[in-house]
This record gives structure tokens, sequence and C-alpha cells, in this order.
């Protein structure tokens, strides 16, 4: 089969591309509304029986399933629905699909006003949901952060009772440790109320408001604290990248490195730019992360370039772990 053959199966019609769009919405719905969790666990439910026990609208709820066998991740007979080949895999990268839609539907939607030069100024030329990207962010990390993120917590070699967390969002990363180091305490540091409202209300549900402390704070304008003082252990996990561009970037290394500076440990992981992939060939994730910060004029580096600041930015890189799933993923071991 010739190249070109190849390539003309592989198009999209624009009913395909009309109908993804939709579907996108209809995945993030379904998860919120624990419509993928009773087909995982059933392989099949009744629409009309679903929208009244969770009492919603019957004929949206059988229209959101409607989009879901579009792509066929699921199958319809009219209000009966099960399980389609695509199932696995839509659930598997909900979260993904629900920061894209409900998290950032925001900045995509306003793509117009976003890119013309005149509106690019200040903060808030863009809108996105804090309290969806903390949501979406909580099951991106149990998903796919997590095993690694526990193998090189594993790793560590030092008590610690105090560990900051930049860049909180959800709080579930201190959730976790704290869950794991009964004698430590937390510390979330969010630009975000939203982020942080998220996040006050998960630490109460777990019973760890006492242990927990947030601050409403920019992370690249830190100033000193005399409890940053005390944490031996730093976390940032999806932000590092607003560190970014270079000079701000070893700018903000450094000034870490002096307002924490009885930290052993930073572990810093970060989806970043992929290299050499053809836009047509971008995995789940790459894109809307991409053309997403580019659109918020956030710098979003390559792995080599994160390599480039370590050492001007105040920190070794003991160790670099590798992702695949978000990819381009890296968790790096500093200290
Ligand atoms: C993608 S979420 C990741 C949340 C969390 N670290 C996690 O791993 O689930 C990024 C978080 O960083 C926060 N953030 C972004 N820029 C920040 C900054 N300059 N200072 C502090 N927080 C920031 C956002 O509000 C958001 O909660």
């Amino acid at each position: 089969m010739t190249a070109e053959l190849l390539e003309t199966q592989r198009l999209l019609s624009a009913a395909e591309i009309y109908n993804s769009t939709l579907a996108s919405w209809a995945i993030s719905a379904a998860w919120e509304l624990g419509a993928l969790d009773e087909l995982n666990e059933h392989g099949k439910l009744d629409a009309i029986e679903f929208a009244t026990r969770k009492n919603l609208d019957p004929a949206s709820t059988v229209g959101m399933f409607a989009a879901l066998a579009s792509v066929k991740a699921v199958h319809r007979d009219d209000t009966l629905v099960w399980v389609g080949p695509n199932f696995e895999e839509v659930e598997r990268y909900r979260s993904i699909f629900h920061w894209l839609a409900r998290g950032c539907s925001g900045l995509f939607t306003e793509m117009p006003s976003v890119l013309r030069n005149e509106n690019r100024h200040g903060e808030d030329f863009y809108q996105r949901d804090a309290g969806a990207i903390s949501f979406a962010c909580r099951e991106i990390n149990g998903r796919f952060w997590d095993p690694t993120f526990w193998q090189v917590m594993n790793g560590i070699d030092f008590e610690f009772t105090h560990v900051a967390d930049l860049g909180s969002g959800s709080a579930a990363r201190l959730i976790q440790i704290l869950g794991r180091f009964p004698g430590t305490t937390g510390l979330g540091i969010d630009i975000a109320q939203g982020a942080l409202d998220f996040a006050a209300g998960a630490v109460a549900e777990a019973g760890l408001s006492d242990r927990i402390s947030f601050a409403l704070d920019d992370a690249r304008n830190l100033t000193a604290k005399p409890e940053y003082e005390k944490v031996e252990l730093l976390t940032c996990f999806m932000m590092g990248h607003d560190f970014w561009p270079r000079e701000d970037c070893v700018r903000n290394l450094r000034n870490l490195r002096a307002l924490f500076p009885n930290v052993r440990k930073f572990l810093l992981g970060d989806a970043t730019r992929t290299v050499g992939i053809a836009d047509a060939d971008k995995p789940v994730f790459s894109l809307g992360f991409e053309v997403g910060h580019d659109m918020m004029a956030t710098y979003m580096p390559t792995i080599d370039e994160w390599l480039g600041v370590f050492g001007e930015g105040g920190w070794k890189l003991d160790k670099m772990h590798r992702m695949e799933v978000p990819a381009a993923s890296v968790i790096f071991e500093l200290s």
C-alpha cells in the first residue's frame, strides 16, 4: 500500500471531527455525573433510569450518550447503552478530556479574541476554570503521575517533617504525602483562589486541616517567610512551565533555593513540549497542552531546555524520571 493511500485512509471526515468535539464534553460530563464509572462496573446502563436516579433531564442525558456513541465509546440502542470499542481508552483518559473541555473551555472558546495582539495584555485576556482543572489534575496525578512519583518518594533517604507544594491545585499530592508520613505537615501555595477553595474541601474531607495550610501566592514572586525555612521536601507538579522563559526560570530557581534553604530534595514534575512529532501524530493531551500554553503566552520548555537551567538555577540534578503519558512528561529529582 502506498504512503499516499495510507495517508488518505487516515483522514477523518468532517462529521467525525465535529462529533468528536461534542464527544469531549460528553466524556467529561459522563465522568463527572458517574456514568463512566457505572459503565466501567456494569458494562451497560439504561439512560432514562440513570437520568431519573441522578435527577437529570432525560432527553439531554440520552443526548450525552448519543455523543459518546458517535465516537464508539459506547453503543446505544435507544435508551440502552453499553460499552463500545473505544470505551476503555476514553475511560482511561477521561481526566485529560475534562482538563480540555471543562478546565480550558474558556480559553479555546475565545481563540479569535485571544489570538489578537491588541487583547494580549495583563493576566486576564483569557479565562480557565481553576476548580475544574484541579478536579481533572487530581485524577491525572493518580493515574499517570503517581506510579513514578511514589517510586521517587520511596527512594528518599532522609527524614522530613515539613513539605511544601508549589502550584498545589487540589492538594492531592500533599494529602497523599501526609497520609504516608504521619509526623509531617504540609504547605500548599497556589495562585488561584478557585484551586485553594477546592483544596480546602479535599483537605477537610481527609481530616488533615490541622496539618495542611495554604497560601494564595505566586510561586514566581515569593518573599521570605519563617515557615519556608523549615521545609525539607519541596514539590512542584504540572506548573513548572510557569517559571519560564529561560531567564525567568533561572531567577525563579535561584529564588526558591534562597527561600527554602533547608530543602534536601526538590521534586519538579511537568509535561514538556514534545519534539519531532508531526501535528497529526500528537498523542492525547500534547496538542491541547502546547497550543493552550502558546495561547496563554506561557513558554513551554522541552526536556533539553529544562536540563540547561538547573546548574545556573542553583540545583543539582540527581535523576530524571521520564513518563510516556502525558507525553514527554518528566520528574526531575533535584537537590
Ligand atoms: C495543572 S494544575 C496542577 C496542580 C497540582 N500541582 C497537581 O499536580 O495536581 C497547576 C496549578 O498551579 C497553579 N499555578 C499556576 N501558576 C502558578 C504560580 N505562578 N504560582 C502558584 N501556583 C500556580 C494553578 O492555579 C493550578 O492550581
